[in-house]
């Protein structure tokens, strides 16, 4: 009798002890089988007109379609100038992109190579090639799609977005990563963050420039519009990107127009510059644009000689000179006669906006009478005083005023922000730890991460529901064996 019952507790402590190492074992199998590979990754190169950048995202396989998740794993800057510079040397474009490439290939795990999306999105440099000579931008994006499919990625195509998708895209980054679309709330649903308005977008690059901003009024001009439901919500924006207004177009065109209105063929004074500053540039250097209209009767000169002259009055006055400010009377323009709302809320203000000021060091939210005061007084610096203080940044560094009052005069009068309007805008390069620009809110929405509809509940908390479904399941037939050996117990006794 002690001896049975010995034996028959033994048994009992043992199918408990395997009965819990089952719970957790299937509990652990659950797991392994129901969630989806831990993290996916995304590429995107970035392919403006000044250079490209190859930005290599991730998030967990379960939650794509939350906000805040994706994450930016690498920036990879590939070296040399944009791809549209390789118009005469196609295979050189391709080429350039390897290295980048190779880097992801290191970061991305060879079993997940083979699903991860990849794009390439150019923008203004190459809109402009092909508008210079279509077949030239056929071969630069033949030979960039021949590099990439080289690689073993599921690479989705190579394409030049318009100028609205630039601006969209860059806006549903922004609002993306401030979390402003929506929010994951205590209630285990995502829903659309109350009270919160969305942020407008300003995008400088070195060819366009993109404005994109909900305006809260009927947009007359429908080309100007974009409509997104996301989550649940419409939302109506205003965009528009203005082609040879991006950094380095704008400036060059400014150079073009003062070498037009210069006494000598040979020789510009340049009021932007730094004084003691000077360069030789070839004619052909500077024609080479689109954007750039040559003289009708051509100056036989080949080269010319810039010469700085560092008078910040008159080279706003320069400056004004590149825009058409006049609108027709019935409307609200920004300029160049092209229709705008009003400005209205607040805007995130990146890319050129931010490397611009972030040099100044004008990213503090300075009022606009102090942001003044320090454009006027750096624009009178020398040169030989700026080389002294800034010997690290000797090949911009003839070009930060030109850029600075560039943006003061696009923000001012011709987006139309106000002195009061002026705190609204927040120039930044970063949101967490990601860069703002357009290539996320590409990603995200070629590969469906924002649904249109809102979502009850987060596929990822699924499994742990089924995993508490087996912890009972296993629970119960515990119970019941436990119960069955009793039983055996009470019969034998
Ligand atoms: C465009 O480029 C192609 C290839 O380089 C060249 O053969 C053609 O002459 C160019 N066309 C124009 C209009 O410049
Ligand atoms: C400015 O644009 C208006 C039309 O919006 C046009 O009539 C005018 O000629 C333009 N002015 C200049 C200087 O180009
Ligand atoms: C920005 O601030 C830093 C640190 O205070 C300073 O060294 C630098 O000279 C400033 N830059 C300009 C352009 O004034
Ligand atoms: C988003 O992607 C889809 C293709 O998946 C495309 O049809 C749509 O036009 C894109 N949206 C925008 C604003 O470009
Ligand atoms: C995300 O949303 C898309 C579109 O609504 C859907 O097809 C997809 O299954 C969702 N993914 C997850 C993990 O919920």
């Amino acid at each position: 009798m002690d001896y049975k019952a010995k034996a028959i507790a033994g048994l009992l402590a043992a199918t408990c002890v395997f009965s819990i190492i089952a719970l957790i074992l299937s509990v652990v199998n659950v797991r392994d089988v129901f969630l989806p590979p831990s993290t996916k990754y995304g590429l995107v190169f970035d392919a403006g007109s000044t250079h490209t950048t190859l930005y290599v995202y991730q998030w967990p396989g379960d939650k794509e379609n939350g906000t805040g998740i994706v994450s930016q794993v690498e920036a990879c800057t590939v070296a040399g100038p944009g791809i549209s510079s390789y118009a005469d040397d196609p295979a050189g474009a391709g080429a350039s992109l390897k290295p980048c490439l190779d880097k992801a290939m290191e970061i991305i795990p060879a079993e997940q190579q083979r699903e991860t999306p990849t794009y390439l999105g150019a923008t203004a440099g190459m809109r402009l090639l092909r508008e210079q000579n279509s077949t030239k931008a056929q071969q630069v994006f033949a030979e960039v799609a021949k590099a990439i499919g080289e690689y073993p990625v599921d690479f989705r195509g190579a394409q030049i977005l318009t100028g609205n998708e630039e601006g969209s895209f860059g806006w549903i980054t922004v609002n993306y990563l401030l979390e402003t679309l929506v929010k994951f709330s205590f209630a285990e649903k995502w829903e659309h963050p109350q009270d919160t308005e969305v942020f407008g977008a300003l995008d400088l690059g070195g060819a366009s420039t993109q404005i994109t901003f909900q305006p809260g009024v009927t947009i007359e001009d429908k080309n100007m519009s974009v409509f997104f439901r996301l989550y649940s919500t419409n939302y109506t924006l205003y965009t528009h990107s203005y082609l040879c207004y991006g950094r380095t177009q704008a400036l060059k065109r400014l150079l073009a127009t003062l070498h037009q209105g210069s006494r000598s063929p040979q020789q510009v004074s340049h009021p932007c510059y730094p004084k003691g500053y000077q360069e030789n540039i070839t004619m052909a250097d500077l024609y080479n644009s689109p954007c750039v209209h040559a003289p009708s009767s051509p100056s036989p000169a080949q080269n010319l000689t810039v010469m700085g002259t560092g008078d910040p009055a008159a080279c706003a006055i320069a400056i004004q000179e590149l825009f058409n400010f006049s609108c027709e009377a019935s409307r609200t323009c920004g300029f160049n006669g092209v229709y705008q709302p009003p400005v209205r809320g607040q805007f995130f203000a990146f890319t050129g906006f931010y490397y611009t000021f972030h040099f100044l060091n004008l990213t503090n939210q300075q009022s606009l009478s102090d942001v003044n005061s320090t454009v006027q007084t750096f624009c009178k610096k020398n040169w030989t005083e700026l080389v002294q203080a800034f010997p690290q940044e000797k090949r911009y560094l003839h070009t930060y005023c030109s850029a600075a009052i560039y943006i003061l005069t696009l923000l001012l009068d011709g987006y139309k922000f106000t002195h009061q309007t002026w705190s609204s805008i927040h120039f930044s390069q970063q949101a967490g730890s990601m860069d703002i620009g357009w290539s996320l809110g590409f990603m995200l929405n070629f590969t469906n991460m924002i649904p249109t509809e809102a979502m009850e509940h987060v596929k990822g908390h699924q499994p742990s529901l089924w995993a508490g479904a087996v912890s009972f399941i296993v629970l119960a037939i515990v119970v019941a064996l436990v119960a069955v050996f009793l039983q055996c117990f009470w019969k034998t006794t």
